[in-house]
C-alpha cells in the first residue's frame, strides 16, 4: 500500500502521519523524517514506513539508504515528496493532496487503485 503525500511545506502531512498513527494505538512520538528520511512503525500488526524525500539528492543516495529493499510488498508507505523519487518509488495506491486555507486544510485524496479505491470507500 503505497501513499502519496502532495502539498507545501506546513501543509500538514506529517501531522496527517501522525493522526492515522495514533488512530491504530500508537502512543511513542512521531517525529518527521525530515533528516532520517524514513521513520518504520509497526503498530497493530501493520509495518508502517514514513517517509519524507524533501532531502533526498540523488538515486545514489537512495540505494545506499537500502531503500530499495523497503518495498517488497509487507509494508504500508506514506510519502512526503514523492516527486524526488519518480522511478524510484512504486506508484500510488492513494494520493492526498493537502492544501492550506485560511480556516484549516483543503485535502483531496485520489484512489488510483483498486487497493486505493478499497481504502477509500468507508470514507
Ligand atoms: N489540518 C490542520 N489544521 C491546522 N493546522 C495544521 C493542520 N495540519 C497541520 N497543521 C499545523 O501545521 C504545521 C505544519 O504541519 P506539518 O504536518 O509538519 O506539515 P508538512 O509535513 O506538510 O510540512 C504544524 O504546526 C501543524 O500543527
Ligand atoms: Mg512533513
Amino acid at each position: 500500500m503505497v501513499i502519496y503525500l502532495h502539498g507545501d511545506m506546513g501543509a500538514g502531512k506529517t501531522t496527517l502521519v501522525r493522526g492515522v498513527l495514533n488512530a491504530l494505538g500508537y502512543t511513542g512520538r512521531v517525529k518527521s523524517p525530515t533528516y532520517t528520511l524514513v521513520e518504520p512503525y509497526h503498530i497493530a500488526e501493520l509495518n508502517i514506513r514514513h517517509f519524507d524525500l524533501y532531502r533526498l539528492h540523488n538515486e545514489e543516495e537512495w540505494e545506499a539508504a537500502g531503500f530499495r529493499d523497503e518495498f517488497d510488498g509487507h509494508n504500508i508507505f506514506f510519502i512526503e515528496w514523492p516527486e524526488r523519487a519518480i522511478g524510484l518509488i512504486p506508484r500510488p495506491d492513494l494520493q492526498i493532496n493537502m492544501e492550506i486555507v485560511p480556516h484549516g486544510r483543503h485535502v483531496k485524496i485520489k484512489a488510483c487503485t483498486p487497493t486505493g479505491r478499497k481504502c477509500l470507500k468507508p470514507l
